[in-house]
């Protein structure tokens, strides 16, 4: 899932500097957090993710890892689009919406973190210089 995490972060990236572009143009902040979260939910957090599962690619090739990426990426636009919906309408409608979304990616978060824990015991690192791997204490 390393590549799929890079890719899908760089996208993020440019939907968070893009909002943040148009945010600072327009002057209206109302969508500051909708900014923060796609930078640092979607950019910060998914590029970690993707070099995690690059330098530990017993890791990423579980079915913990595939559910982890979905429910990251079915959380976090479903997510930030709600509030983004409900701070332009200034309604609070679409607050179950958010909460569930949030869920899946909290969840989605815990399942990284079993993941790890149980593919790191015997793990080897991979170099990124030579390449090689070398076992891990
Ligand atoms: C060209 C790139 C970017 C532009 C034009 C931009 C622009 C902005 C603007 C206009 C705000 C609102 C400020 C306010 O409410 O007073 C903001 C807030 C914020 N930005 Fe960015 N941003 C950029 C990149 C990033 C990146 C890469 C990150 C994180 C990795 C980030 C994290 C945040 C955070 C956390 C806030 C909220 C700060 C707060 O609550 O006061 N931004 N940004
Ligand atoms: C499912 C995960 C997350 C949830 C549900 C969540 C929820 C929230 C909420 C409700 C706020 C207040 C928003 C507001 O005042 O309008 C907030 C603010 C903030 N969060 Fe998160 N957050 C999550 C993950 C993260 C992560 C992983 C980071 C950093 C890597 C982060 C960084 C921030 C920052 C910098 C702010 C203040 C910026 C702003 O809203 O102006 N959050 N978050």
């Amino acid at each position: 899932m390393a590549k799929s995490f890079l890719k899908i972060a760089a996208v993020y990236f440019s939907i968070g500097v893009l909002l943040g572009l148009t945010m600072g143009i327009i002057h209206d902040f109302r969508l500051a957090s909708v900014h923060a979260h796609f930078n640092l939910l979607g950019w910060v957090s998914m590029a970690l993710f993707g070099l995690v599962y690059h330098f530990y690619p017993q890791a990423s090739e579980t079915g913990l890892a595939k559910t982890h990426f979905w429910l990251h990426n079915i959380g976090l636009p479903v997510m930030q689009l709600s509030i983004a919906v409900m701070t332009l309408t200034d309604s609070m409608a679409l607050l179950p919406v958010a909460i569930i979304a949030s869920l899946l990616v909290v969840i989605g978060v815990l399942l990284f973190t079993v993941n790890l824990f149980r593919q790191l015991g015997a793990a080897s690192v991979k170099s990124p210089v030579s390449g090689k791997h070398t076992s891990m204490k």
